[in-house]
């Protein structure tokens, strides 16, 4: 049916953001996102959650933000201050928290309270795109510092922000993802997180310490959060149970000085976040926690090592990467030649979805035979039949891998 349509264009102000995409379904080999494994989402453990603290509390649904104030359900924040101390170091209390809707949220409450047109902040060269589109969004220059092994640059850092102070620019803050890096996957050793801070302090530029990976890390062994190390309350860290329940919740976190937390709660016009996400994930994660998510962890390696056999096997040596320390990516590297943005659109035609690398990046050209790759999503089967489909393509448009290395080429019917 054919409804009249009212042409709304003349009273759009100028500046807004281009009109989004239809949603046309998940491709069928999707490694794109932040999406976690299906069969890994705790889905009795949230059903008897649900109906214990309904039948308990569910009464005070009545109440905007359950009468437990704007900063979100208490016993959600309790679970997180015995959390944050036991796994990152902080010291905290449910007062020094903010429940927001999704980790996203917060990155939009901090940058709404700290930016304007023409700022500038830091950020690791390589990074999550959905902070990078906000930056871009808000007209505010992002500088890249290049990433190694052990995350953010120390040096390359410190001679960024001596560069911009001759030039007389003093940046927002250092936002950083230095446990299991978006989209490297490395962690940033506690020593290097003291040389942050350090520099941190001598430029008076505070820290945005994004964390919303640390649950996910093979050996289970983490450095103190940088907002733990720091002295002088300069760090704002967020967090999220994207990763380690479920990213369709919708409920992440910041913990920051209530001078910040203050600004950020009179931005956060939304009434509240979801409660019955925040109940449910309290009264689930208190027991449950500690033991979900070793078990969603060694799933999520298994699905890693598929996915570097299944590159190995196809592309052989075109495809370089280091197996990340935990997470759910893996950043890799084809050849020169390869456009990676353009392999996305040809893959993509094939039902092959990847994160093209030059849009998680502050330098294009570094980034443009990169890509990210989400193993968490797809089954084991999908990973390899997805690698072998994309190394086809790859072929076929690039010229590499040369020939498919280790196994017998396979007809893909869905070619
Ligand atoms: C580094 C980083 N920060 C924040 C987010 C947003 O997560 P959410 O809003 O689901 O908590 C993501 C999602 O992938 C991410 O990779």
């Amino acid at each position: 049916m054919t409804l009249p349509t009212f042409d709304f264009s003349p009273l759009l102000p100028a500046g807004r953001p281009a009109p989004a995409a239809r949603w046309t379904g998940l491709a069928r080999y999707s490694f794109v996102g932040g999406n976690n494994d299906s069969e890994q989402v705790p889905v009795d453990g949230l059903i008897d959650a649900a109906s214990a603290v309904l039948r308990r509390e569910g009464k005070t649904l009545a109440t905007y933000g359950l009468a437990h104030g704007p900063q979100g359900y208490r016993p959600l924040r309790e679970f997180l201050t015995a959390k944050l101390k036991r796994d990152a170091a902080i010291d905290c209390t449910a007062d020094d928290i903010m429940i927001v809707s999704g980790s996203l949220q917060a990155l939009d409450l901090v940058n709404a309270t700290l930016l304007i047109r023409g700022d500038t902040v830091i950020v690791e060269q390589d990074t999550y795109q959905g902070a990078l589109n906000r930056l871009s969004r808000l007209g505010v220059n992002a500088v890249g510092i290049p990433l190694d092994h052990e995350g953010m640059r120390m040096d390359a850092l410190a001679s960024a922000l001596a560069d911009l102070k001759r030039r007389g620019v003093t940046p927002k803050y250092i936002y950083a993802i230095p446990t299991v890096q978006n989209p490297t996957g490395t962690i940033m050793p506690e020593a290097r997180r003291a040389e942050l801070l350090k520099l941190s302090k001598s430029f008076g530029v505070p820290v945005f310490e994004d964390d919303c990976y640390s649950d996910l890390i093979w050996d289970g062994k983490r450095p103190p959060a940088i907002h733990a190390m720091s002295k002088n309350g300069g760090v704002i860290h967020i967090g999220s149970f994207s990763k380690s329940i479920a990213p369709a919740l919708r409920v992440g976190f910041i913990v920051a000085p209530w001078e910040m937390l203050s600004r950020m709660l009179a931005l956060k016009t939304d009434a509240g976040s979801g409660a019955l996400e925040q109940m449910v994930l309290a009264e689930y994660c208190t027991p449950h926690f500690t033991t979900h998510v070793p078990k969603l962890t060694r799933g999520l390696r298994a699905k890693l090592d598929t996915l570097m056999e299944a590159l190995n096997a196809q592309f052989g040596t075109s495809a370089e990467f280091e197996a990340p320390a935990g997470g759910i990516y893996l950043w890799v590297k084809l050849p020169g030649n390869v456009d990676t943005l353009k392999l996305y659109q040809a893959a993509l035609a094939a039902g092959v979805a990847i994160n093209p690398g030059p849009e998680w990046s502050t330098d294009k050209t570094h980034a443009g035979c990169r890509l990210r790759l989400c193993f968490a999503s797809p089954s084991h089967e999908q990973i390899r039949e997805g690698i072998a489909v994309l190394a086809e393509i790859c072929r076929r448009e690039f010229g590499v891998p040369a020939r498919i290395a280790n196994v017998e080429k396979r007809a893909h019917t869905s070619m």
